[in-house]
């Protein structure tokens, strides 16, 4: 599978989110908060606001074991180890994005409640029945076998296990703009509707307790916030290539209802 996200061969991401830290003002030698790194870790539609309304909307407990696939830099794996205080294991597809990960928990102190792996949602490293919730986060966009991956989120949550969820589904209208954070070419874009997406959950047991279209709050939301980062200020920029164009062409496909945003909590059977 070609990895649409990593292309570090000049400096490696490790040098670049020590550097992206520091020129934020941040002290890599201190331990940091999960929060202070928000801007930088949670590679998805609405960062941090929205993997706390998430983790609020999947009730996730102290007791719970969680599994976060497709976690990236394990920013929202380490908000939910840090504010519940349960276990987390990310599962994540790019070498690159499990050693920048890895770093971030030392420098949290958080590597007892969250580990990473490198591995595939099409084939995760678990046993059956092992996972209280399974989270993820844009991720299903560059998935062509839907129904392996939600097979796969089956099998590994236990019996009454929530699947939580928050993703790009396929608007009333083709894609046009690109690049896109997760295609460089319609090519690279697998999206389904969202009919589509719940029948796949059902076919596999996972059935809706919230499943909604946030697309029009998201819209109305970051119009409100929209302040562009400043020189130095810490986001995706210090790993993601021409981030803002690809952010404005999201935004324009979602207004344009092109692609709709999507979450939902699913229980299993
Ligand atoms: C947009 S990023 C989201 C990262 C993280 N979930 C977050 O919200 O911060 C998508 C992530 O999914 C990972 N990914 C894509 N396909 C995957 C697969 N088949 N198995 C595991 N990870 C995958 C990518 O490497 C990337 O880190």
């Amino acid at each position: 599978m070609k990895n649409l996200h990593t292309q570090y061969s000049a400096r490696d991401i490790e040098t670049r989110i020590l550097e992206g830290l520091r020129a934020a003002g941040l002290d890599p030698s201190h331990r940091l908060s999960p929060e202070q790194l928000a801007a930088l870790d949670h590679f998805h539609t609405g960062g941090l606001r929205a993997s706390r309304e998430l983790l609020e909307l999947a009730r996730i407990g102290p007791g719970d074991r969680v599994l976060d696939i497709g976690a990236g830099l394990g920013g929202s794996a380490r908000l939910l180890a840090y504010a519940v205080g349960c276990q987390v294991d990310c599962v994540e597809m790019s070498v690159d994005y499990c050693r920048g990960a890895a770093l971030l928990n030392r420098l949290t102190g958080l590597e007892a409640n969250v580990t990473v792996q490198r591995g595939s949602a099409l084939a995760l490293p678990f046993t059956d029945a092992c996972f209280d919730v399974v989270w993820m986060q844009n991720v299903g966009m560059n998935i062509t076998d839907k129904s392996k991956l939600y097979a796969e989120i089956a099998r590994v949550l236990k019996p009454g296990g929530r699947y939580a969820f928050q993703e790009m589904a396929a608007g009333a209208t083709p894609l046009s703009y690109f690049p896109l954070p997760w295609a460089t070419t319609p090519e690279d874009s697998i999206l389904v509707s969202a009919e589509a997406m719940c029948e796949l959950l059902s076919a596999q047991g996972l059935s809706p307790e919230i499943f909604e279209d946030t697309s029009e709050k998201h819209l109305r939301r970051s119009l409100a916030n929209a302040t562009p980062a400043a020189a130095g200020q810490l986001g995706l920029a210090v790993y993601v290539e021409d981030l803002a164009r690809k952010a404005g062409n999201a935004r324009r496909s979602l207004e344009d209802a092109q692609i709709r945003l999507l979450r939902g909590v699913f229980r299993s059977e």
